[in-house]
């Protein structure tokens, strides 16, 4: 249980999460195939392991891992039980066997302490309204020496007036903050993991242009709209986001 202003959020996210997963947009830009495979080596898979997808969604993440890995034992959780439901009807369809999903709140994760050989968490993190709170818990979650693996876009450095926050919390699902790849590096060092290996990839995403986006985009420099990629084609704007994909071991947590 968070803060009545963490679980406002949470709410937010979960009314707008449960709304749009489904929709075709959303899956265009999330069903990103040629991402998967790094992430997935990056938990460093071993038979028998017992993984967790944390704020699954749609669970492209969950579902490749179980299918690739016969072996392990997949947990995918999310607060949209719209997709929680579904995901359980695509693994049925698939006969995977070794996978299960699970509606949670995201502030307290309801697994015994090192329950998982390692966690992925992809396109989420931004959501958390308590990130160090969660970070910790994945931490207390995962076994000692175990891998997290995250995926997140990014602020820009140069982006001085935060245009990216603003741009996000346009959208009401949920939007806390997208951090800098070296602050977000930190707050994921400083719960007690060890970076080992990063790449940069890119998001791309359509979204319609209203009133308030006009205003943000007309308030806003020419040079940070490029920063994002920013475009504006009819009713439409397309933004596009280096995301930080980043392997951490566990280790102990700074004392
Ligand atoms: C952009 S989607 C990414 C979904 C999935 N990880 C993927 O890469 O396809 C963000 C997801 O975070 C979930 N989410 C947001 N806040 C959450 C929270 N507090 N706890 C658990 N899941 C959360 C949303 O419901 C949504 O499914």
């Amino acid at each position: 249980m968070g803060t009545g202003d963490e679980q406002g959020i949470i709410e937010t996210a979960r009314r707008a999460f449960d709304a749009n997963l489904h929709g075709a947009e959303f899956q265009a830009v999330l069903a990103d195939d040629a991402q998967l495979p790094w992430l997935i080596d990056g938990l460093d898979p071993q038979q028998g392991g017992r993984y967790l997808d944390l704020a699954t969604g749609n669970g492209y993440v969950a579902l490749a891992l179980a299918a690739r890995e016969p072996d392990c034992q997949v947990t995918g959780v999310d607060i949209a039980a719209a997709a929680i439901a579904t995901n359980a009807e695509k693994a049925t369809a698939a006969r995977l066997g070794n996978i299960c999903f699970a509606a949670v709140d995201g502030i307290g994760l309801p697994f015994d302490d090192g329950a998982f050989n390692g966690v992925v968490c992809r396109y989420a993190l931004h959501h958390f309204p308590a990130l160090a709170t969660t970070l910790a818990d994945v931490h207390r979650v995962i076994e000692q020496e175990g891998r997290l693996v995250v995926a997140d876009a990014l602020r820009h450095d140069a982006d001085d007036v935060d245009f990216i926050n603003r741009f996000q919390a346009l959208q009401p699902d949920g939007h806390v903050r997208m951090h800098g790849r070296e602050a977000l590096l930190e707050i994921c060092t400083a719960q007690g993991f060890a970076l080992e290996a990063s790449q940069l990839t890119a998001i791309a995403f359509p979204r319609p242009l209203d009133a308030a986006h006009r205003t943000l985009l007309t308030e806003t420099a020419p040079e940070i709209r490029a920063l994002y990629g920013i475009a504006v084609e009819g009713e439409t704007i397309r933004a596009r986001f280096t995301v930080l994909n980043a392997r951490f071991r566990r280790c102990d947590r700074p004392s």
